[in-house]
């Protein structure tokens, strides 16, 4: 055990000594030369001129040095009702297999693959696929609907797009195939191979040459070995939402992603090489890659891959039935993953029904962790229940509670400390360092540690623009925070437009962009408002053209559609109201954050900058109106 001050302490001091030092916690073909040095454009670099594969490191090593014949992978589907389990070796296997057939349709390192599977094993085999050869992944989570996948292949340009029949939401199929089909015909980029892997259930229909089967194409490929990489060079892109409608391609590269993974699987999570480690969320999230993917096969941890929900496959029992079944060690999810388990079971009797022994930790991320979830979880469990706060944009957690370090005593509504590489402030409108409990804007002072993201794909303005212009020498997390006394940091909310339902990050200004797109709409504004379940859900405002002619409740249907068709269904956007106007400053800003606050009944005051007041107070009243159906 360290003694987390001081370990914190010894990292911002010399951040350079202290990476050189976890640098060597895993395989390189060649050791960094430097650990820190400047980008062509000026942004911070770790580990130039180090080699090393990060399949190599999440497989093969393992495989070398004796781990061979322990699980890595754990597939557990109560959709389907199908299991499956892969030691090191067999999954090295299958993924020297994949890797083999996209060399096989000519993808090079530094090509992109786009991947848009479901939560079964060879979504995995896919990414370690790509990083064996060197190629960059770009993983799109598969609730997104056809336009968001067409907007991430028109940036990311894939070479090849792999994807599957279908997947299973429940009991309801959803046909990826088509999906993908229809995303081609609207990017303007062209993919030249598509790869299905057909499930049983959803049957594909293929376009030849443009498409090829999967376990055809397998069959007439080759293993294929890994190759080396710099440290600098691009492991993945992953696709989150920022402030525009366009989504932001965030960069992670090999060696300080590597370094990060091992660092956190053995500092924060306190997680030993042989623990079963499961996060319960999906492999289109950053969650996802970090920690169902390269985090626990780097450590030498068996991940479990689950396809299914916290409840209603089949009931509120299937976390502890699966923490049980595999003798899960460390657990991770988000808190309405158990919001909606408490719900369904708010006595916990399903919990009881299984020996839980092995579980040491649960950690949640993703969203603000109310204090009734942390509670229910900390009485039933009685074993630390962890908030810790990240984002993609760092890849790894950035405020958390280190068991692997040193347990500090959990104080409800803080997701923590800093981690080791972060120095967290928290900044006023003007730059200036706010004092203890003194809330505003939650930045990191510059170098950011190894596996933060090093730029947005192809978009070096926007990277500058978001992260870094508005506090110089800082990068701006853009949430609000403040810090007591102790340390402790207590994330208050967003300062952005960008909302969080059900653990899913999205950006209202992508739905305000689909409803604008309607012809009767004039103008409309989208705000995220408190959700007992999902933490927040979207509702639209929306004023009319003048002389539109049609059935207000014929529009609002026909709004709500579009967004589940051009987003997808994880918006949760179902509830549209039609206002006179909408209130704006006299700049012509609408004024989202006054009325979230007024829909979440919360203490509001006007700007002064206000256009006309009687435009907020009609908006007021038709909130509070509507309020019992929010
Ligand atoms: N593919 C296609 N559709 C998907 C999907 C996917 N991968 N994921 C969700 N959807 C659809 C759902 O089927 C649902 O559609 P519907 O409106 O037709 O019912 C809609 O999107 C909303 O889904 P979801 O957010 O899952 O809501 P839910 O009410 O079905 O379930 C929870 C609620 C809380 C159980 C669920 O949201 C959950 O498990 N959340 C945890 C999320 C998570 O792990 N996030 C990662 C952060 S760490
Ligand atoms: P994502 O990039 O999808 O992981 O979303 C990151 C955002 O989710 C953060 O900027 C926060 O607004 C929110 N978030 C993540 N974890 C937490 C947490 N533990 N507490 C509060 N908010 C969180």
């Amino acid at each position: 055990m360290k003694d987390y001050k001081d370990f914190h302490l010894k990292s911002i001091e010399n951040p350079q000594t202290f990476w050189q030092e976890q640098a060597k916690s895993i395989d390189w073909f060649k050791f960094p030369e430097s650990m820190l040095t400047k980008d062509a454009e000026g942004f911070d670099r770790w580990y130039e001129g180090g080699k090393l594969n990060t399949c190599y490191l999440a497989l093969d090593r393992h495989v070398e040095k004796g781990r061979g014949e322990q699980l890595a992978l754990i597939y557990d589907s109560p959709v389907t009702g199908k299991k499956d389990q892969f030691t090191y070796a067999q999954l090295l296997h299958e993924v020297e297999l994949v890797a083999g057939m996209l060399v096989k349709l000519g993808v090079k390192k530094g090509d992109c693959v786009v991947i848009y599977m479901p939560m079964i094993p060879q979504t995995i085999f896919a990414m370690l696929a790509c990083a064996r050869i060197g190629a960059i992944h770009s993983v799109v989570f598969g609730g997104f609907a056809a336009h968001e996948l067409a907007v991430r292949i028109d940036n990311a340009e894939p070479k090849v797009l792999l994807t599957a029949s279908g997947g299973l939401e429940i009991e309801k199929v959803i046909p990826y195939k088509q999906l993908v089909d229809n995303a081609l015909e609207e990017a303007t980029h062209k993919v030249e191979h598509v790869v299905i892997f057909q499930r049983p259930f959803v049957k594909a229909t293929l376009q030849p040459p443009r498409d090829i089967d999967w376990n055809e194409l397998r069959n007439q490929s080759k293993p294929a070995t890994y190759v080396e990489v710099d440290a600098t060079d691009i492991l993945y892109i992953i696709y989150t939402s920022g402030t525009t409608g366009k989504p932001k391609g965030v960069m992670r590269d090999n060696g300080g992603h590597a370094v990060a993974m091992e660092f956190s699987m053995k500092y924060i999570y306190g997680a030993k090489p042989g623990d079963v480690y499961w996060a319960a969320s999906d492999v289109g999230w950053v969650v996802g890659h970090s920690y169902i993917v390269y985090g626990p096969l780097i450590h030498g941890c068996t991940t479990i891959l689950f396809e299914g929900k916290p409840v209603r496959t089949p009931d509120a029992g299937t976390f502890w039935r699966i923490l049980s079944e595999y003798n899960v060690n460390v657990f991770f999810t988000a808190p309405t993953a158990f919001r909606a388990v408490i719900k369904e079971d708010p006595e916990g009797i399903f919990k009881k029904k299984y020996n839980l022994d092995a579980l040491r930790y649960i950690f949640l991320a993703g969203e603000r962790c109310d204090t009734g979830t942390l509670k229910w979880l900390e009485d039933l469990t009685e074993i630390p229940i962890i908030d810790h706060w990240w984002q993609t944009e760092s890849g790894w957690p950035m405020i958390s509670n280190m068991p692997g370090i040193e347990l500090l005593p959990v104080k409800p509504g803080s997701s923590a400390v800093a981690v080791p590489g972060y120095e967290i402030v928290i900044l006023d409108e003007d730059g200036n360092k706010l004092g203890s409990n003194e809330e505003g804007e939650l930045c990191i002072q510059l170098p950011l540690p190894p596996g933060t993201l090093p730029n947005l794909w192809r978009n070096t303005e926007r990277f500058k623009a978001a992260y870094f212009e508005k506090y110089p020498g800082f990068y701006n997390a853009e949430d609000s925070a403040y810090i007591d006394e102790d340390g402790y940091i207590f994330i208050t909310g967003r300062m952005d437009d960008i909302i969080n339902v059900a653990g899913h990050r999205l950006s209202t200004a992508t739905i305000e962009e689909i409803i604008a797109s309607n012809t009767s709409v004039a103008e409309c504004a989208v705000i995220g408002v408190a959700d007992e379940m999902k933490g927040q859900i979207p509702i639209g405002f929306v004023v009319l053209k003048d002389g539109v002619n049609i059935e207000t409740e014929e529009l609002i249907q026909e709004l709500i559609q579009n967004v589940r068709h051009e987003l997808g269904a994880v918006a949760s956007f179902k509830k549209v109201l039609i206002a006179k106007r909408l209130p704006k400053t006299r700049s012509g800003k609408i004024l989202r954050k006054t009325m979230r606050a007024i829909a979440d009944g919360k203490a509001f005051k006007a700007p002064s900058t206000i256009e006309d007041p009687i435009v907020l107070e009609e908006i007021r009243v038709l909130i509070v109106q509507n309020q019992p159906t929010i």
